[in-house]
């Protein structure tokens, strides 16, 4: 339709001539929403998902928004490419979906972050894939786990719930020997504090719901690699999963990533401050924080890790009954209860470790998380529910 011709109004609600200034410059990556992409002429339509070799094509690949989260973290994990999934979990079964056949082999540390071990007994088994655990700090022993079909090994270093931390370089060696790839969780050390294909890990993936986002108010995942053949099975399967990632949700990560590493800074100095406070109570058996000897794999995570974060365990004395520990944890009034660390709010949460997740802590075990407030302010209230749960018999 030529301009001069004069269009309806309902037609001027989709297709305007009005004109703005141009060149609007903004600290910030602009928040680009969109479904349909637009191509230049009919030849160019495409629904290739490697937008960075076709261009944009559709929104479920990433719009620019959500392809700048995804080169930020690439950067900062120094791999190839990363992918933008709607959370943490969709990043471990897209891994699982697209690195897995039927007939193949897949090896899990026994401490695996749960809904991972649901990802691979349930669904994985169904597709005719064999399904193993080994001992997180099995190191170079992992050999003997290997099947003739072992393809993938997972990695998660410390154990988000255990601590255990894991010799991800010996897990590399012998994996690579056998012919398998390792992917490596890598949410508790936040992408930065562990360079993880420096240690030839095959695959990340990260929860950019914790620290990137750093406010509990966004769920992302991210999966980086260095080699163009595995970002290739990853990308098709992507499309075909249509894991679309909010480009909303993006730009808040985006805004998370900026402050990140003040954040970070803070509640490591607070969780290592409350962890080593905690060590000399009576009522604590053993804290879980790799930065304190007193954590399974201590040597190692000062060998490969730059730093800690704010997430750790601590384990109650023997004589603390089910309810004590529960009282524990009701009594607290700054650590709320809930899942998901990372943000700004500390959190607490009592688990059940049972075997075949080892070692058996049963109830005794909670998990802390220490947040932006005061640490003054955070040792007093966990000294208070410690008073509060002595007290009940
Ligand atoms: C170690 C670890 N990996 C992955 C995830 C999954 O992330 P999301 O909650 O974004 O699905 C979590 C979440 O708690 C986690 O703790």
């Amino acid at each position: 339709m030529s301009k001069s011709k004069k269009k309806d109004w309902k037609t001027r609600l989709i297709h305007s001539d009005t004109s703005i200034p141009q060149g609007f410059q903004s600290l910030n990556v602009p928040i680009y929403r969109a479904s349909t992409v637009l191509f230049p002429n009919a030849a160019a339509a495409t629904d290739h998902w490697n937008q960075y070799d076709v261009g944009y094509t559709y929104g479920l690949y990433g719009t620019p928004t959500v392809l700048e989260l995804a080169a930020r973290v690439c950067e900062l994990e120094k791999g190839l490419r990363t992918i933008i999934t709607p959370g943490g979990q969709a990043a471990i079964s897209l891994i699982h979906l697209a690195l897995l056949k039927s007939g193949d082999h897949v090896l899990l540390p026994e401490n695996i972050y749960g809904p991972n071990r649901q990802c691979a007994n349930d669904l994985l088994r169904r597709f005719g894939v064999e399904v193993s655990y080994y001992p997180p700090e099995a190191g170079a022993g992992i050999i003997s786990a290997f099947r003739e079909n072992t393809r993938l090994v997972w990695c998660e270093s410390p154990g988000s719930i255990t601590m255990e931390v894991q010799d991800v370089p010996a897990i590399v060696a012998a994996a690579h020997g056998r012919g398998a790839l390792v992917v490596l969780d890598n949410t508790w050390a936040a992408g930065v504090y562990l360079d993880a294909f420096a240690m030839g890990v095959d695959v990340t993936m990260q929860a950019l719901t914790k620290y990137v986002g750093g406010h509990s108010d966004l769920l992302l995942g991210s999966i980086t690699v260095r080699d163009p053949k595995i970002f290739e099975r990853l990308g098709e399967t992507h499309q075909v999963l249509g894991c679309a990632a909010s480009p909303d949700d993006a730009g808040l990560a985006l805004r998370g990533l900026k402050t990140m590493a003040v954040r970070l800074k803070a509640v490591e100095q607070s969780a290592r401050q409350l962890a080593g406070w905690l060590s000399a109570r009576p009522e604590i058996e053993r804290v879980l924080h790799p930065a304190l000897p007193s954590c399974p794999g201590h040597e190692l995570w000062k060998r490969d890790f730059t730093g800690s974060t704010g997430l750790f365990s601590i384990v109650f004395q023997p004589r603390f009954t089910r309810r004590q520990v529960r009282a524990f944890v009701d009594a607290l009034e700054l650590f709320k209860i809930g899942y998901s660390w990372g943000g700004v709010s500390s959190l607490a949460l009592a688990f059940d470790i049972q075997s075949p997740r080892r070692p058996a802590y049963g109830h005794r075990l909670v998990r802390l998380y220490t947040g932006l407030e005061a640490i003054e302010d955070l040792i007093a209230d966990v000294e208070q529910a410690l008073n509060a749960m002595t007290k009940l018999s």
